[in-house]
């Protein structure tokens, strides 16, 4: 079966959800706003109040929410409970505004289950996340410190559909950035997170344009960007994402 993810021709409504700085939400807000991105940044939802992307977001006059996961740990017996109450009240606030897609940028929570299903599209859910290495490589939270302590000559960053496991789902669009001899992890962070902006908004801009397709091949789904440019435009990316950046 194959499905078109049913959004082209029209600018997203999307809501962000951060837990530190959100500098990823920065450069959405930014090429937003300088009509790159063809979507709108209808909210931002954070799990923690001294997130910094809460600050960005109202700076830009951007509706921020504090969902605080931590005060629900403390209150319920169990962490599932936890996370059902902090989901509850995300998709409250959410109810607010029309959201086409919810985009995970750094946030560092599992969405569940029940959650994901209330974005349910055919073959995917509607909720992308950027992940700061080349996946199936280094799922979990530290994706520059394992590439770099791996030894890896490059790293890479992914942009993928969320799905019920950990940094497992469906594979949207990746770059790759490399890794010199006598670089430093934060080297390679900066390298890398030049390259997730680009790339978080270019899959943004895939699918509000209809370009992103998902199939299922045996019990895996696989995604495919059928942009003709596609080539053209993951190289051009790469190589502004190395020339935006002061380590090359
Ligand atoms: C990024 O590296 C992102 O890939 C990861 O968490 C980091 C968030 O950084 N999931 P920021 O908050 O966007 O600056």
């Amino acid at each position: 079966m194959d499905m078109h993810i049913p959004l082209g021709g029209k600018e997203l409504s999307l809501a962000v959800f951060v837990s530190g700085s959100g500098t990823n939400l920065q450069a959405l807000i930014d090429r937003a706003e300088s009509g790159q991105l063809r979507a709108k940044i209808e909210v931002v939802v954070s799990d923690r109040a001294d997130a910094y992307g809460i600050e960005r977001a109202k700076r830009h006059g951007i509706p921020a929410f504090v969902v605080n996961y931590a005060d629900y740990i403390n209150r319920c017996a169990t962490r599932a409970e936890a996370y059902r109450a902090a989901e509850m009240e995300i998709l409250e606030i959410l109810e607010r505004f029309e959201v086409d897609y919810v985009c995970l940028a750094g946030f560092m929570r599992l969405v569940s289950p029940s959650f994901l299903q209330c974005f349910r599209d055919g073959l995917v859910y509607r909720v992308l996340n950027i992940h700061p290495a080349l996946l199936p490589s280094f799922p979990g939270m530290h994706g520059y410190e394992d590439t770099f302590s791996y030894g890896c000559k490059w790293g890479g960053v992914t942009v993928h559909f969320v799905d019920e496991g950990e940094d497992t789902g469906p594979i949207i669009a990746q770059a790759v950035y490399p890794i010199w001899p006598d670089d430093t992890i934060e080297v390679v962070r900066q390298r890398g997170l030049s390259l997730e902006y680009e790339l978080y908004a270019q899959v943004v801009n895939w699918i509000a344009s209809g370009f992103v397709r998902a199939i299922k091949k045996g019990r895996r789904t696989i995604c495919h960007v059928t942009d003709p440019k596609y080539s053209l435009i993951i190289r051009n990316l790469v190589e502004k994402a190395m020339n935006a950046c002061s380590v090359h």
